[in-house]
């Protein structure tokens, strides 16, 4: 792995961004071989599993993540959960595994996956940490209004999801004994 990351600086050099590259934190990957020259969180070599250094920070400085990517981000929205929830657990767990939706098991352990990515924490268990669900919908809303330096997507911020898919999420996850 070491190797690889020498490569991807040596790559980084070609292409004249070396400028760039130096700004970034040591713990981020920058993979200049990507057509969108994408930053990754830099795995922990030899560790015989799926483990990345701690990478949660204030990235907001490569906008996307990416160095060729000029969209401006989207500014974090505070957002309140009007009436009752009205979401459908069974519905949410489909929004939840569907790779063109939700994606969530991308980043989230969840029950009923092989098994989910581990960019974010699990998610098994989830009824029993008591959160409210102003809060959990806050969370898939835009986590970067409780997290400055969330890479958690801002499903409601950015339009990926509407308001309902998102309380559906909300009942599926309150669920998740
Ligand atoms: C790109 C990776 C990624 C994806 C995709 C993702 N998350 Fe997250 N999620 C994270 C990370 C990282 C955190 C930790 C955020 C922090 O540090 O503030 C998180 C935090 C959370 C939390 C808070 C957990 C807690 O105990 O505080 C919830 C709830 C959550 N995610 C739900 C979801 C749901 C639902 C989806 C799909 C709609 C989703 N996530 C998709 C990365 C992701």
């Amino acid at each position: 792995m070491h190797k690889r990351t020498l490569g991807l600086a040596a790559l980084a050099l070609v292409a004249g961004v070396a400028a760039h590259a130096a700004d970034l934190p040591s713990n981020i990957l920058y993979d200049a071989n990507t057509d969108k020259k994408t930053l990754w969180p830099q795995p922990v070599a030899n560790s015989g599993v799926v483990k990345y250094n701690e990478h949660r920070q204030d990235l907001s400085k490569w906008v996307t993540l990416s160095y060729e990517d000029k969209r401006p981000t989207r500014k974090a929205e505070t957002v309140e959960l009007k009436g009752d929830l009205n979401g459908d657990a069974k519905r949410g767990k489909e929004i939840a595994m569907n790779t063109q939706r939700g994606n969530c098991w991308a980043c989230h352990v969840m029950p009923g996956d092989a098994q989910g990515g581990t960019g974010g924490p699990t998610l098994v268990g989830f009824k029993h940490r008591g959160y409210p669900d102003s809060y959990v919908y806050q969370t898939i809303w835009d986590r970067r209004a409780i997290n400055p330096g969330a890479i958690m997507p801002p499903y409601g911020t950015n339009g990926v999801l509407p308001e309902q898919d998102i309380r559906d999420l909300v009942a599926f996850l309150q669920s998740l004994d």
